[in-house]
This record gives structure tokens, sequence and C-alpha cells, in this order.
């Protein structure tokens, strides 16, 4: 027999040859299948998309079903992701972008009616309106700054002793500030202040700062308005403190002032007095002790008694039975002339105090930096009150 050598490399090439045609026609029909694997996630996909959208619901059940239908471990969201898996880095790059958007829409859309149908009256057992004398479900509510609830409470207490409520500039002349208040240059008063400035101007009226307090206020009040004037002014004021629990470079008071003919300090203590049994009890006592302001002549200082002890001593009134809420005294005539009132004529009262300080005090607070950190902890206290 004759024996015939065969060669395996030109075995493989006849064959090849023979097959070729054949492997072509095969990878082109695995091409196409995965093209029409591709399409047809596409169209699902696009079709959950439009149903997702266009999805109302009336009952808690038919949210419960767009759940299952959707999000759970055997919905579209988790079968269509197990289809993607199988098709080639290209297709995927192709259809990656569609998957996510459905799967962000069916989540955010299944967040959103959750939200609604805890607000809606659809009922736990799903079919209809049930108990409607449930509270009503207001969601996230936010709560009043407590320095502003007492701002408001100052103002309308105040409002109720016939006290208008006005404005000033927190970037103030040293005029308004200190001269026109009766503060002279270089005057130690000054000290008590330790004060921002911003500019320096020829002369020292001319100085520009943030203003010390509330005061600045009154003198501007008083040049454009004729007495009779009762009015209240509240606003930030700025002051060059080392930051601590007593005390900040920003924080807010209120000023009040009282010009009319024969104001006197009786008035100055029946108003206070009133003020503060308002504020924060009705038994509380006030009491003045001598003071020294230079816009004011005489000054004191406004004590009340302590409201959380009552007199027995406690650490809020350092065991004193009496905290400090205000300065105050009778308008200095100096003042009255720079802005052109004639003291002969008119006599009135002022007074000062930290809305920090009567919050403080009002709900048992500590520590002043507390109003600036935006804590929800600390905040969210005052939700209601
Ligand atoms: N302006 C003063 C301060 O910041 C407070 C003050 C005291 C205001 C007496 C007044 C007043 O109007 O009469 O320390």
């Amino acid at each position: 027999m004759n024996k015939v050598k065969i060669n395996k490399w030109r075995t493989f090439v006849i064959y090849f040859q023979v097959n070729s045609s054949r492997l072509y026609l095969v990878s082109i029909l695995i091409y196409l299948c995965i093209q029409k694997i591709t399409y047809v996630v596409i169209d699902k996909v696009n079709q959950s998309i439009k149903e997702i959208e266009n999805f109302q619901f009336t009952t808690l059940e038919e949210v419960e079903k767009f759940r299952l239908k959707f999000l759970s471990r055997k919905g579209l969201v988790s079968q269509y992701f197990d289809e993607f898996k199988q098709l080639s880095g290209e297709e995927k790059r192709n259809v990656g972008k569609l998957m996510n958007q459905f799967k962000n829409l069916a989540e955010s859309k299944f967040a959103e009616l959750d939200e609604s149908s805890g607000d809606s009256a659809v009922g736990q057992s799903g079919s209809e309106l049930s108990d409607l004398t449930l509270p009503v479900n207001l969601g996230q509510v936010g709560s009043i700054h407590p320095l502003s609830i007492v701002r408001q409470r100052i103002t309308e207490i105040f409002a109720r002793m016939g006290f208008t409520t006005s404005e000033g500039p927190e970037i103030e002349s040293d005029w308004y500030n200190f001269s026109a208040l009766n503060f002279p240059e270089n005057h130690p008063a000054r000290e008590m202040q330790d004060t921002f400035y911003v500019s320096k101007g020829e002369k020292v009226e001319d100085d520009i700062l943030l203003r010390t307090h509330t005061s600045n206020v009154q003198t501007r009040l008083m040049e454009h308005n004729k007495p009779p004037l009762r009015s209240i002014m509240i606003g930030r004021v700025y002051r060059n403190e080392a930051i601590s629990a007593r005390a900040h470079c920003q924080f807010h008071q209120v000023e009040g002032i009282y010009i009319d003919k024969n104001v006197s300090f009786r008035d100055l203590k029946d108003t206070l007095y009133h003020f503060a049994k308002e504020m924060f009890d009705k038994d509380t006592e006030i009491r003045l002790r001598p003071s020294y302001f230079p816009f004011t002549e005489p000054s004191a200082e406004i004590d009340i008694s302590c409201f959380i002890c009552k007199g027995d001593g406690c650490n809020i009134c350092k065991h004193s039975g009496w905290v400090e809420i205000a300065g105050s005294g009778m308008v200095d005539p100096n003042v009255l002339i720079n802005v052109g009132i004639d003291p002969e004529e008119y006599t009135g009262f002022a007074f000062g105090m930290g809305i920090e300080r009567i919050t403080m005090l009002k709900y048992g607070i500590n520590d002043l930096r507390l109003f600036f950190d935006n804590d929800v902890r600390f905040l969210n206290q005052f939700v209601g009150a």
C-alpha cells in the first residue's frame, strides 16, 4: 500500500478553505443575534421607562405593586441588568446610559410615590379614604431661630406700649456710632467697645466702622424726626471680642428711645418693669444700679430678679438673686443738642440690651456660640416655640 504522507498544515488549510464560507456565515449569524438582543433590550427598557413616567396611583397597594414590578429582587430593574451583563463591551457602552437612566427613574419615582402616599388620604389597607382625623404629615418643617423668636417677642411687647421699630446701617461712621453720642475723641469710654474699623477719615468723625451697638440708630432717628419719638431699634452689632461661651464678635441688640416733654426716670423704670414681666414672668422684679454711659445722664444698669430660682440663688444669677439685662439712662442733653433737639423743652430715656443675653436667660442656654453654629440638634429644640 502506498503510504500517503499527510502534511497536517496542508490538511488544515484545505479544511479551512472548504469551511471558511460556513464559518463566515456562522459569525454573521452570531453578530446578528447579539444585535437583535441589544435592540430587544433597548426596546424593553424604553417601554418600561414610559410606563414608569405615566404611572399614577390611587391606593397603597398600587405603590407596592410598582415596587414589586420594578425594584424587587426579581423585578424588571435587576432582570434587565442580568440581560445587560451578557452583552459585549461595545454593546454595553451603547446601552449602559439608558440602563442607568431607567434604574434611577424607577428609584426616584418610588421615593416620590412613597412620600406622597404618606401625605395622601389613602388608607393603610389600600383602597379608599380612611381616618381623616389622623394628624397631617407636614414633612420636614424648619424652626424659627431662637434669636428671631425673642426678637419678635420684644417687638410685640414694645409695640403694645406704642414703640415703633426703626433700623439703621451696620457699617457706620464714627459720628453716629460714637461722636454724636457724646463719646469724645480719645475718651476712655471708647475702650469699652473694641471696634472693627473699615477705613480712616480725615477727621475722627469720618472714620468708618462696624457699629458696636444699636445706639447709632438713636442719633439717626432723632436727627430726622421731631419729638415725640418712641421707637425700638433692633439689629446686629460687632465687636473685636475673642469668641467664647459668653462673648462673640457679632451679636444682636435692641435699643429703645422715648423723647417727649416731661419724660422722666420713672417712665424708664415703668417701661422696663413692664417689659421684664411680659418677657420673663409676671412676678419678675427689677432693680436699677447706677452706671455710666457717655450718652445718658444719669445712667443705670437694669437687673431683673432671677426668675429661675426666684431669688434663692442659682448658677444663672451667680447666687445673687439678680441678673443684668440692660443698660439705660436719661438721654444726655449734649446728645439732644447734637441732633438739634432743645433739651430745655424735651427730655427722654434710652436703653439697650443684648438679644442673645435675653434669649439665653429665657431658654436656659449656656453657650452663646450655639446661636451661630447652625447645629440642627440645637435649632430643632425650638420647633413650635
Ligand atoms: N449701647 C450700650 C452698649 O452697647 C447699651 C446702652 C446703654 C444703650 C445705655 C442705651 C443706653 O441706649 O441708654 O453697651
